[in-house]
């Protein structure tokens, strides 16, 4: 028997923050769909994921949390690996970079690459960003701010560990165009060469003394490795690269697929690949930059409290509902809107309309008509044949729309054979030839027809929909595993004649789509009222004889409740009355390269004309909320007396660029 062909695929390590969102998940659930396609094609498939644990962004959140950063991580980590099991996310390793097996390798490598003069000691000085754990130079800054999340950055200066990024700048411009299926889709190509490196590469700072939690350089302790450095070398870790047992990095190295974000191509596509370079190592096959799910327009994040919880989601509609949707919605490479009533459509039309239609309507009409006995086909016409060599033929677009990672693509042709399926029904007719005992055998052959395209369908749909394909097969009388299989979609006649269908639940229940959005409405206000509540309870009244201003103790704000708060700089672009409520003014803001709609209560003090251009103070994270119809995105922070007969809009003093962070 020939060796299986190997496939490595990987998703990027996650931060961990406490709560993953429907975003994180996106890309878990692609990787998963992608491993799980390889398997059923007949790979040897390795399918890892983990956690990036390190940096300062954790080593802040510890500290206002009052634990330690191990502590803090060790109980998120558990979280996001409870979500993956309720997503069917199937990997075959978890990489934490706290392991030991990582720590050591991290090490090594460091070593390595400063043994052999890749790495030189010097010193820093330049600009931080922390949130995205990134370096900066002034020209790269945009607006004064980090250009890929728009907060402020940090001078800092210290002595640093760089590596010669710069020495092998040419020979990556040169691999990347003679390697056009490196980086993928073919856009994010053009933009790491024209944005990155044909403007030419600086050496990388790869190691801070101001950082502590992360991996020290065993030879020089007060230094830490950079996160980056540390987190990218997880891929080859992971497979014991460097250690006493590489077995399987010498089986599955180099990745076939590092799936990542749009936003962390440029680590996978510059550093990690010239890091893999110096030490000798081939580079990975490919790194497809997948696109962003996005709310009102901007990436989900958790700061701009525009996430969507992957949890409620899967017990509300089924993990198989939810990751279908993920892998329909969009295209896979651009971004994709997420709303409720969007995913709600996708459930009623293609889950229980088409799909479910087709199996219900096949399993009961085939009981009716032949008390659940399956028929034995008679001979096939010309309208079955078309159908037939559809479905036998559907395997090979299946095929090429996954392996060029079109989940979208491959959904959408087996959509259409269930389309047709639809169709055929109406088109035999079954109800009108029960009617006559002459037209058994062609009722026969039809029922049998549909019974089969069935199966076709549960087994193509297994890599996203892992949980379906099985309720099918009960339903078609099948249990055969033979007829389970990728090979035996490519012949028409696994359903087995004589077998029994049995009746079972509608596969994906009908949802009323009004009740339910009002539903999920009130849940979100309930949510963000009983948020309120509990932020309430632990507020301690002032006494009643002191001034209000003059804060008491028990007053005061921890520093976690306010690292809770974003405050940022945004510009008013464009601002009106909100209809039917004078109080009301709707403004469309700035925040760095991202637009938002707040409304406020400020009607009787601002008319819309002197609002536009202002600079005001915004509550970015307050979560969404919808006041008169129109979906508010966070609240200006103003001024008032007591009896609100005085108002005054927070601005800023001096010239602040719009997304700036205030704190
Ligand atoms: N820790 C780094 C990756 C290091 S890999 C060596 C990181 N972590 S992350 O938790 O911030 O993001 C993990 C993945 O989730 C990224 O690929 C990111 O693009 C993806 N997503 C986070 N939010 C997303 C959306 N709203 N939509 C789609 N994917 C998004 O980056």
């Amino acid at each position: 028997m020939s060796e299986k062909q190997k496939f490595y695929i990987t998703t990027p390590i996650y931060y961990p923050s406490d709560n993953l969102h429907i975003g994180h998940s996106y890309c878990s659930t692609a990787a998963d769909t992608m491993a799980r396609f390889k398997k059923q094609t007949g790979y040897d498939v390795f399918f890892l994921t983990g956690t990036d644990e390190h940096g300062q962004k954790i080593e802040r959140k510890a500290e206002a949390a009052g634990v330690t950063p191990q502590a803090y991580v060790d109980n998120i980590v558990a979280g996001i690996k409870d979500l993956w099991k309720l997503m069917d996310v199937e990997y075959d390793d978890f990489i934490r970079t706290t392991d030991e097996r990582h720590v050591k390798s991290v090490q090594k490598i460091f070593k390595k690459l400063h043994d052999q003069g890749d790495i030189y000691k010097s010193e820093y000085e330049g600009l931080y960003c922390t949130p995205c754990e990134s370096f900066w130079t002034e020209l790269q800054l945009k607006d004064g701010c980090c250009p890929d999340c728009g907060r402020p950055v940090e001078k800092t200066r210290e002595e640093s560990y760089f590596f010669r990024l710069s020495k092998y700048q040419d020979w990556l411009i040169d691999y990347i165009k003679t390697h056009p299926d490196f980086i993928q889709p073919p856009s994010r190509t053009t933009e790491m060469l024209n944005n990155f490196l044909i403007p030419g590469l600086q050496d990388l700072c790869v190691s801070r003394t101001t950082l502590k939690w992360g991996i020290p350089v065993d030879f020089d302790p007060k230094h830490t490795v950079y996160v980056w450095v540390d987190a990218l070398t997880n891929y080859i870790n992971a497979l014991g690269y460097g250690s006493d047992d590489d077995t399987l990095y010498q089986k599955y190295w180099p990745a076939d697929i590092h799936l990542v974000g749009k936003e962390i191509v440029r680590f996978h596509t510059i550093i990690w690949p010239i890091m893999l370079h110096a030490l000798g190592l081939p580079l990975p096959k490919q790194v497809f930059g997948h696109g962003w799910l996005v709310m009102g327009g901007g990436k989900m994040s958790k700061s701009k409290g525009n996430v969507v919880d992957p949890v409620k989601l899967c017990n509300r509609y089924s993990s198989d509902a939810v990751r279908y949707f993920l892998m329909r919605e969009m295209p896979f490479g651009s971004d994709g809107e997420f709303t409720n009533e969007a995913l709600i459509k996708r459930i009623n039309s293609d889950l229980a309309n088409d799909l479910g239609n087709l199996v219900s309507r096949s399993v009961a009409m085939n009981e009716k008509y032949f008390g659940g006995v399956i028929p034995t086909p008679a001979e096939y016409t010309e309208l079955d044949q078309k159908l037939i060599d559809m479905a036998t033929s559907l395997w090979q677009r299946v095929e090429k729309n996954m392996n060029g990672l079109q989940f979208s693509g491959a959904l959408v042709e087996i959509w259409k054979l269930i389309g047709e399926c639809n169709k055929y029904i109406d088109l035999t007719t079954p109800w009108i030839l029960a009617k006559n005992e002459a037209d058994r055998p062609r009722l026969g052959t039809v029922m049998y027809v549909l019974l089969e395209c069935a199966r076709i369908v549960a087994v193509l749909i297994a890599p996203t929909m892992p949980r379906t394909p099985a309720r099918i097969f009960a339903q078609i009388g099948l249990d055969d595993e033979n007829q389970m299989t990728w090979e035996s979609v490519k012949t028409f006649g696994g359903v087995k004649p004589g077998s029994m269908v049995k009746k079972g639940e509608a596969l994906f229940p009908r949802i009323d789509i009004a009740k339910e959005l009002e539903l999920l409405e009130a849940e979100r206000l309930a949510a963000i009222a009983e948020a309120e509540k509990a932020a309430k309870k632990e507020e301690i009244p002032a006494p009643a004889d002191e001034e209000k201003t003059v804060f008491t103790q028990k007053d005061l704000c921890q520093f976690d409740d306010f690292g809770k708060i974003q405050l940022v700089v945004a510009k008013v672009l464009k601002c009106e009355k909100v209809p039917k409520a004078d109080k009301l003014l709707k403004s469309t803001l700035k925040v760095g390269d991202t637009e938002r709609i707040v409304v406020s209560g400020i009607a009787k003090f601002y008319t819309p004309e002197e609002m536009v251009g202002k600079k005001v103070v915004l509550l970015a994270n307050l979560a969404p909320r919808k006041i008169r119809g129109v979906e508010s995105h966070g609240m200006l922070l103003c001024a008032a007396n007591a009896d609100d007969s005085k108002l005054s809009l927070l601005t800023v003093d001096s010239d602040m660029e719009d997304g700036c962070e205030i704190g």
